[in-house]
Parts: C-alpha cells; structure tokens; sequence
C-alpha cells in the first residue's frame, strides 16, 4: 500500500480591487450578473463570468424554481450558456460572487458539488484549466488555478468507452 497526498495552491486576495484588470473586470461582471439572480426561494443570489479565450464574457445567475431541483445555479447557468453558444472556445476563467437578501455574505462561495462536475466537463474537453475566482460580496477572493484542483478523482468520459 502506498500513500498519497492531493493538494493544491491557492491565491488569496483582500479584495477584489487587488486583482490583476483583466480578472477585476470579470469579477465586476459576475457582481452585475448577481444582481439579476431569480432567487425568490433562498434569498441567496449568485452571479457568475465566464472569460472566454476571445474575450468574451458570457454571464449567469441562480434561476430558482418554485419545484426546486427544477432550479440551476449560477456557474451552470454561465458554463452551459458559453457551451451552447460559443461551441469549441475555450474557458480561461470563471469569476463567482454570492450574497444574500438576508445578510452581506463576507467570504469567498465555493461552487457546489454539482457545478464542479459539469465545469470540469469542459476543462476535461478543452485540454486546458479553468481558472476560478470566487468571492462573496465583499472581503477575500480566491484564486484557483484549475477545476480539477478542487474536484479531484474526478468522473470523466474516460471511462465511458
Ligand atoms: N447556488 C449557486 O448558484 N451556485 C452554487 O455553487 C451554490 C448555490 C444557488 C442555488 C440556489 O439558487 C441558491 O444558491 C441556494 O442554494
């Protein structure tokens, strides 16, 4: 038996105003997309920009349902948006930003479980990481350089031959 340890790096910002312009500007989309959450069900609201490799930035948002599994969060609202219509452009980065009617949410949303698996979908696909930045609605942002980081042994189409 042999032991190993998965680890990954991790950047840690004080705000978002200490981002390099081009991942700030993403950043500042994903806050505007926040603001047009459908989120009358959780009173929390997400918003999430997606940077293409030629420029482009698609933007998405939790859209709640009143059946709630019918509902989809905000990174796979933007992730499959980008797949539909922007078919072989790679993603470089995606920023995410959360919050909630109920009280200003101060450290960095993680994406959930299921969002992961659908963007790592993309990074298998494409070749290449996906850099992720997430924050709440003020304070820290973090930096990941890659989905695979925070998903690892991940389900991927290799094994479905
Ligand atoms: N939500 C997202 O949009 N992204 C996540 O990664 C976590 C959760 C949404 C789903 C739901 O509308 C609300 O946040 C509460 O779970």
């Amino acid at each position: 038996m042999i032991k190993k340890k998965v680890s990954f790096d991790i950047s840690v910002f004080s705000s978002m105003d200490e981002l390099e312009n081009r991942d700030k500007k993403l950043m500042k989309r994903a806050v505007e997309a926040r603001k047009n959450a459908y989120s009358p069900y959780s009173n929390f609201t997400v918003g999430a920009a997606v940077l293409l490799e030629n420029g482009e930035m698609v933007l998405g948002n939790n859209q709640e349902n009143a059946a709630y599994p019918s509902g989809l969060c905000a990174e796979r609202v933007a992730v499959f948006y980008a797949g539909a219509n922007y078919p072989g452009i790679k993603i470089k980065a995606i920023a995410i930003t959360a919050t909630s009617i109920n009280y200003k949410v101060d450290t960095p949303a993680a994406p959930c479980g299921n969002c992961r698996q659908a963007i790592s979908e993309y990074e298998t696909k494409q070749e290449s990481p996906i850099e992720l930045f997430l924050m709440g609605e003020t304070g820290k942002v973090l930096k990941c350089n890659a989905i695979a980081d925070i998903l690892p042994l991940a389900f991927t189409s290799s094994f479905l031959l």
